[in-house]
């Protein structure tokens, strides 16, 4: 594969691809300013690679609401808490390349930066206040993640300056606190949350779900059916009794470790104590299967 011009290689199904994969900044940054003295609009989707379906599906829809799709694959080291987890995360960018060639071969480039091009030697976060989502749930137990999230995003918004971006509704916190950083830092891009994309099982897709060894895999759509279950509770008893029977639950599970089960209202995150008839609510979820973690969460009202 070559990076940073057209690339033409042997694929089994296409003999030539097309879409662009850039490593430098400066190069994308080019490609872009031509992009906007033609006037086409950029949806970016920021991602880590291993992409599944549900990248697939958010780039159609920048696809669909945009004249190009950037897609930026870079497994971002200050979001990870765990060294073992940013180590072992999966990165496998030639695969990822050919999907996106599945979706368009002439509307999407690709952003794959070296840690250096985005950091420029100064591998640190930034400090951000996103109101206070960030002490909620993941905030809890992932330090310092979202500090890592808004660097990386802020940095894209930067480079790409896309008219939107897009992101997946499985990171709902994520999303809310991108939804904050653009408003608290007046950044100009319009943010697109987009449905949580499912195996048949009701696993979320997730690129740590590769890493699932097949007894975890069989066992992890317990997730789902408990969090579909708890939707039905939510009508007829109060957020406390569900969490208690989620916990219950998950005491039986062998393979599946609960971390956390929280019923929130999504725009404060935080934890419900009175239901309140205007308010819309949501389930979170935080599962160990073996070593890897799985989120996933479910709208209530
Ligand atoms: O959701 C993700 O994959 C990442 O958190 C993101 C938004 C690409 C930032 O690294």
């Amino acid at each position: 594969m070559q990076i940073g011009c057209k690339i033409l290689s042997l694929h089994p199904l296409n003999l030539y691809r097309t879409v662009e994969v850039y490593s430098e900044k400066q190069q994308i940054t080019k490609v872009l300013s031509a992009f906007k003295d033609q006037n086409l609009t950029v949806g970016l989707v920021p991602t880590m690679g291993a992409l599944h379906k549900g990248h697939l599906a958010l780039v159609e829809k920048a696809l669909q609401d945009n004249d190009k799709a950037v897609v930026s694959i870079f497994v971002n080291p200050t979001q990870f808490d765990n060294k073992d987890d940013l180590q072992k995360y999966p990165r496998t960018l030639e695969r990822d390349v050919q999907l996106l060639e599945g979706v368009s071969k002439d509307n999407i480039i690709v952003y794959a930066p070296s840690v250096d091009d985005v950091y420029e030697g100064k591998l640190e976060a930034e400090h951000f206040d996103y109101d206070g989502l960030e002490h909620e749930m993941e905030g809890r137990f992932r330090d310092g993640h979202f500090n890592g999230v808004g660097t990386i995003v802020k940095r894209l918004f930067e480079i790409v300056k896309p008219n939107s971006a897009y992101f997946g509704e499985k990171d709902f916190q994520q999303l809310q606190i991108v939804k904050k950083l653009v408003e608290k830092h007046n950044i100009p891009v319009n943010i697109v949350g987009c449905d949580i994309y499912r195996e048949d099982s009701g696993l979320a897709m997730s690129s740590r779900n590769t890493r699932l060894k097949s007894e975890y895999l069989e066992a992890a759509p317990f997730i789902y059916k408990t969090l579909t279950t708890a939707k039905d509770y939510f009508g007829t008893k109060s957020a406390e009794e569900v969490t208690q029977w989620v916990e219950n639950e998950f005491r039986s599970q062998k393979l599946l470790e609960l971390e956390y089960f929280i019923i929130a209202d999504v725009l404060t995150l935080k934890t419900v104590t009175e239901k309140e008839n205007n308010k819309q609510y949501r389930a979170f979820i935080a599962v160990y299967a073996d070593d890897i973690r799985l989120i996933d969460n479910i709208a209530l009202n």
